[in-house]
Order: C-alpha cells, then structure tokens, then sequence
C-alpha cells in the first residue's frame, strides 16, 4: 500500500506514520508528500525521509479545477492508494475526492462530531472545547466527503480535559494521542483489521 500525504505545516502526524513505516510498524510505503505551502515544515520532514515532494497551491496552478487535476495526477503517477490528510488546510477538490472515494483519510484534534466544521481547526478547537466545560476530548481519525469533518469515523483516542488546561496544554495531550492513532488507524488499514468500504 502507497501513502500520499498532503500537508501545510508542521507535520508532526506525517513524521510518525514515516516513523511507523521505517520501524515496519506500518506494512506500506510513504509514496509522495504534497504541500500548498513552500515553507512547510512537513518539506523538510519528507526530504530527510526520503521521500518526493511537490508544492502545488493557488500560484503554481490559479485555476481551482487545475490544482485539483494537478493534485490528483500527481497521486496517481506515484501509484499512491491511500490519501492521508496530516493538517492540510485547503479544502479538498472535487476530482480528488471522486477519485479517492473512501481512500481519503484525515485527522481531527477533537472527539467528532462535537467541534467538527468549518472555523473548527487548530486552537480554535481546543478553545471551545474548555469553552463549553467538556471533561473529555481526543483525536478522531476519518474518511472524507464532502462536507467538513463528518465523514465515516474509523478510531477516536480519548484524552481527559484538566480543570487547570489552557488550549495549548490540551492540545499537546491531543496531538500525543494524535501520533498513536494515526500510524495505528492506517496499519490497521494496511493489513485489513480496518476495511474501507
Ligand atoms: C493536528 O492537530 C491535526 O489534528 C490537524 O492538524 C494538526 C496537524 O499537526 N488536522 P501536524 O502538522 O501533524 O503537526
């Protein structure tokens, strides 16, 4: 199974799926990385893994149903099977989304459906989450469809919400349930305990 990743910042989530790769936790192969932003950390992370990459964005290719194509031939010239969304913060085109039905997957840094949609990324999802006094949150591993944040749920990983947590103490218990789930969401995927419909 090939992995293609798309990415806008750090990419710590990518960093340990290549981790589990490497260590053959993970039974498939890093394909190509795919970044809208040239200064993404996630390009220094796949240059020392190895890896190609691409930068494709709204400068490399003006037209939304180009970058759309683009994004897509270039996943298909890599082989790529399964599409893994490591924070990347464009919306995904149409054409990527029919073609990649049900191989699209992403992770979200809270317990969906609650604080899932638009407007709900980064710290803005931890912030309502203690906003709204919640004693739990987590990580939600899922497919993608068309609307933001509500397709399948394939693992969720549950954290405790501390009277004390400030967003980015909660976000840091987040994102280390986050570097579990996800390598273990797609192993699972890679040797069938998960099956994609
Ligand atoms: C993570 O919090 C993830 O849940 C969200 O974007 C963030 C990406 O972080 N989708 P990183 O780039 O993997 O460090």
């Amino acid at each position: 199974m090939k992995l293609g990743f798309l990415a806008s910042h750090g990419g710590s989530n990518m960093q340990a799926i290549l981790d589990g790769c490497a260590a053959g936790r993970i039974p498939a192969s890093p394909a190509l990385l795919i970044c809208n932003n040239p200064g993404a950390g996630a390009l220094d992370r796949a240059a020392k893994a190895g890896m190609p990459a691409r930068v494709l964005n709204g400068k490399t290719h003006p037209d939304p149903a180009d970058l759309d194509a683009a994004i897509l031939d270039a996943l298909r010239a890599a082989q790529v099977d399964l599409v893994i969304l490591a924070g990347y913060m464009k919306k995904i085109g149409p054409q990527l989304l029919a073609s990649y039905q049900n191989r699209i997957l992403n992770i979200h840094p809270a317990l969906l459906p609650k604080f899932g949609g638009q407007g709900m990324f980064g710290m803005h999802v931890h912030r309502a989450v203690i906003a709204a006094g919640e004693t739990e949150s987590g990580a939600t591993v899922h497919l993608i469809d068309e609307v933001y944040d509500e397709g399948p749920i394939l693992q969720q990983a549950r954290v405790p919400v501390l009277p004390a947590d400030t967003p980015e103490t909660l976000q840091l218990r987040v994102l280390e349930q986050e570097h579990q789930l996800y390598p273990d969401t797609i192993a699972k995927i890679a040797t069938g305990q998960i099956q994609l419909p």
